[in-house]
């Protein structure tokens, strides 16, 4: 479960070591879950994708949320704190161990009100979601974004942003297939084709932001989806 992507950093590690170490940790409850998850190597958010979501999320204050990839619901913790008064988070992992982890957890910090989880794949579960979001995190399985695109682009409401975690593979989404090992090929493929798919849209604002593994960002401003690439 180790995320090495963590400790593969895409910017100079002297930048990284600050931006972990000069960068106060959370208070209370939040702050505990995350050094709990860093001791263990539960892989986590890194710190500096941390703050930028907490920072992002108290400015915007969602009403609705939506995470893909729970794990222990240190991301979820963070951003439920932000949410308005009447809002509400939702997210979903298919790890039955985390489930029960992260429910502990939410009880914990008197989070289970404005926090609902679902157990399941997000290939099952998205597809039957309904709702606009104001905000979706994924934080999942690296091959699967480009097949959960289409849902949370449907999901999220106009001017939503979603927020794709761990794009870069380290940098190696950037080589040439070939020097790429076997076991990790489809990964490496389909996040190419997120980034195509995505960057080469007009239709939809996107940026993509050098912290941790990297994020993508995109601002829904189109009730269509992304346009078909034209090939030469
Ligand atoms: C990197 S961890 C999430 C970390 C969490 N967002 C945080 O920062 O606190 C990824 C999680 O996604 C879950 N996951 C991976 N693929 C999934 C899928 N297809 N559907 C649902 N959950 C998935 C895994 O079980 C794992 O717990």
């Amino acid at each position: 479960m180790l995320n090495e992507m963590m400790h593969r950093p895409i910017v100079m590690e002297k930048i990284v070591n600050y931006m972990r170490t000069a960068q106060l940790p959370f208070d209370g409850g939040v702050g505990e879950l995350e050094a709990y998850a860093n001791e263990r190597g539960i892989p986590v958010v890194p710190h500096e994708t941390a703050k930028f979501i907490d920072l992002f999320t108290a400015t915007i204050q969602p009403n609705q949320i939506l995470e893909v990839g729970t794990a222990i619901g240190f991301s979820a913790s963070l951003m439920a704190q932000h949410l308005s008064s009447e809002g509400h988070l939702t997210t979903i992992d298919r790890y039955p161990d985390m489930y029960e982890r992260a429910k502990a957890n939410f009880d914990r910090l008197g989070l289970s009100d404005s926090i609902t989880m679902i157990e399941g794949d997000a290939a099952d579960v998205l597809p039957t979601l309904d709702g606009s979001y104001d905000l979706i995190f994924m934080d999942s399985a690296k091959a699967k974004y480009i097949e959960f695109l289409p849902e949370c682009m449907r999901l999220l409401k106009m001017g939503g942003v979603l927020i794709i975690d761990d794009v870069f593979q380290a940098g190696t989404v950037l080589d040439d297939e070939s020097e790429i090992p076997k076991r990790v090929r489809k990964i490496h493929r389909k996040l190419n084709e997120l980034f195509e798919t995505v960057l080469n849209s007009k239709r939809h604002r996107s940026c993509l932001v050098p912290l941790g593994d990297g994020l993508l960002m995109i601002r829904k401003e189109s009730e269509e989806y992304f346009e078909a690439i034209e090939k030469e």
